[in-house]
């Protein structure tokens, strides 16, 4: 492989959870996830990052490992995911490991050991503290709400979990912990693994455990997400992994990086030569409309997007590169999120594919985007599995919402809308299992399923297929993994618009996203539409006259 490959890659992010159940137990698994090898293969894609299925007792659906080196049982067997690694690879695809270094399981065998000995050798490999006057070390408020603090049955110690309180801390501050994960990860690259997902990676390092924070809520607490991301001092950790692990090899990795945004961090993680990583997630526009709580609302138009990209794109520069998401396991689904009612059909979809597929970086499709999967409405909390839905909805119950305003905050942001059921025909269940899936499919899947998508050629996944192949075969290929990214905000109001370039080869996207026309004029004389989401496009004199919705790509090539 050559040195930075993945900038040639189309990535997709499984759920294995949500995937294709194999044996009917109604919960998806590594030999249901290599049954759909050949489909997504003809969807394009060469990159498949798996979130985590090694043995975990599923407080956090993965999230939560108790053994690294072996496969969960609800997964398959240890072999299955040799089997999944070759075939992939048969296949041309690359299969990148998501790995949970920051907190493992509260069922993890260190840490039941350090629980039974607060004072012991394996309490040195988390965060272990006594409290004072029985309050917990620090006021830290975890992820999913209540402190971060546990306490250690009657013994007065405690520990600290920013996740959920089966998810303790490790302390990497202790150097035979960090011997212990390199090991691990070298398991996993001798293996056969492309590279892995970074889970929470810039929570890594603490700060010192005594800070008290000054409270963010009527609890006193504050949250602790704001305090642990990217703390001075985390670099040492995370360019000594790269270099005993994955840097030694050809891997490519990608780190859910929270809270580095500067310029100079973005060097320090991700540039091309020597960044810690190879890429991490671009999120600038993930949560657009909501704060730490999902009943913050921020209200944003289609003007504040194309700022956020256009800012992001300018930070990364061109000695950086990033992973281009619109959804993932943790967010809404992108038509639900990004568009307006009347844009919540194929030409909404279409033009979000497009405006990701174009954009310099490694792009990420969530499994069921290709399908433009949707978000699930049920009646009740209690019907939800994701943890932080029930956190998020306590906490505006707490904060005076009604049960039925509480539950638009779910519908809009819940996790679980990205983790229902992959939908795979219009069979019982999707498809998906010939069991009881563990979460409800979506009602819509006899409307929005991949066989049918198939057989259409105008479907969004066919849309889909055509960009990746755009991107992965065709002459503009070099361009749209090599070439620069230029935003041009002034083309149009509501308009996106940037250019793709690579010497004289140049692409102009463009976007009109909103549910009006808009009439943008010709860069040059030479353009020449390339594609459009709704098959010709039109022009009016000198100008491209775009419908709602439109995506337009277009050849603004220079004369040799
Ligand atoms: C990441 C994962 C999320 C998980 C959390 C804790 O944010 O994407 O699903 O809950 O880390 O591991
Ligand atoms: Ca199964």
């Amino acid at each position: 492989m050559q040195k930075n490959w993945f900038q040639h890659a189309v990535a997709y992010q499984v759920y294995p959870k949500s995937f294709s159940d194999s044996n009917g137990d109604g919960i998806g698994d590594l030999k249901g996830i290599t049954a759909k090898l050949d489909y997504l293969k003809t969807l394009g894609v060469d990159l498949l990052w798996i979130c985590p299925v090694c043995c975990s007792p599923m407080a956090d659906n993965g999230y939560d490992i108790s053994d690294y080196y072996h496969v969960d049982p609800s997964m398959g067997r240890d072999a299955d995911l040799d089997e999944l690694i070759a075939e992939a690879k048969k296949r041309g695809i690359a299969l990148m490991m998501d790995m949970v270094l920051n907190h493992c399981s509260d069922q993890h065998e260190l840490f039941r050991k350090a629980t039974a000995n607060p004072e012991g050798e394996e309490a040195s490999f988390f965060y272990i503290r006594k409290g004072h006057d029985g309050q917990p070390p620090n006021n830290w408020r975890c992820w999913f709400g209540g402190s971060a603090w546990e306490p250690i049955g009657e013994s007065g110690y405690y520990y600290l979990h920013v996740f959920t309180k089966h998810q303790p801390d490790l302390n990497w501050e202790n150097p035979k912990l960090r011997r212990r994960i390199y090991r691990m990860l070298n398991y996993w690259l001798d293996k056969g693994v492309a590279g892995f997902r970074m889970d929470a990676i810039t929570d890594l390092k603490k700060l010192p455990l005594d800070t008290q924070l000054s409270p963010d809520g009527q609890d006193g607490l504050a949250a602790v997400s704001r305090w642990t991301e990217n703390i001075p001092g985390i670099g040492d950790f995370l360019s000594e992994m790269r270099d005993q692990t994955y840097g030694r090899v050809n891997a490519a990795t990608v780190g859910e990086a929270g809270g580095v945004h500067t310029r100079e961090d973005l060097e320090k993680y991700i540039s091309l030569d020597h960044g810690y990583f190879s890429m991490i997630f671009d999120f600038c526009v993930s949560r657009i409309n909501v704060g730490f709580y999902w009943h913050d609302r921020t209200s944003w138009t289609p003007e504040d997007f194309k700022a956020k990209l256009k800012a992001s794109s300018e930070n990364a520069g061109e000695r950086c590169w990033m992973g281009i998401v619109l959804e993932n396991h943790d967010q809404p689904r992108c038509i639900d999120h990004f568009l307006p009612p009347e844009g919540q059909n194929f030409y909404g979809a279409s033009m979000l594919g497009l405006m990701q597929l174009m954009r310099r970086g490694t792009p990420f499709l969530y499994q069921g985007q290709e399908l433009g999967m949707r978000n699930v409405h049920w009646k009740t909390i209690d019907q939800y599995n994701d943890v932080s839905s029930q956190s998020q909805y306590r906490a505006a119950r707490e904060k005076g919402y009604t049960n039925e305003q509480a539950m638009e905050f779910i519908y809009e942001m819940s996790r679980d809308n990205a983790r229902t059921p992959f939908q795979w025909n219009d069979g019982p269940n999707a498809g998906f299992t010939f069991g009881t899936p563990w979460l409800p499919v979506n009602e819509n899947y006899l409307e929005i399923n991949a066989e049918q998508q198939l057989e259409d050629l105008a479907s969004l996944l066919r849309w889909y297929q055509q960009l990746i192949a755009l991107r992965k075969r065709s002459e503009w290929s070099e361009v749209l993994a090599l070439g620069s990214e230029r935003h041009l905000p002034e083309l149009g109001q509501n308009v996106l618009a940037y250019i793709r370039q690579l010497k004289q080869k140049k692409l102009l996207v463009v976007c009109n996203f909103q549910n009006q026309e808009a009439e943008i004029s010709r860069l040059s004389n030479r353009s020449k539409s390339v594609l459009s989401n709704y098959g010709v496009p039109v022009t009016e004199g000198e100008n491209w006259k775009l419908r709602p919705f439109e995506a337009l790509l277009i050849d603004e090539s220079e004369e040799k």
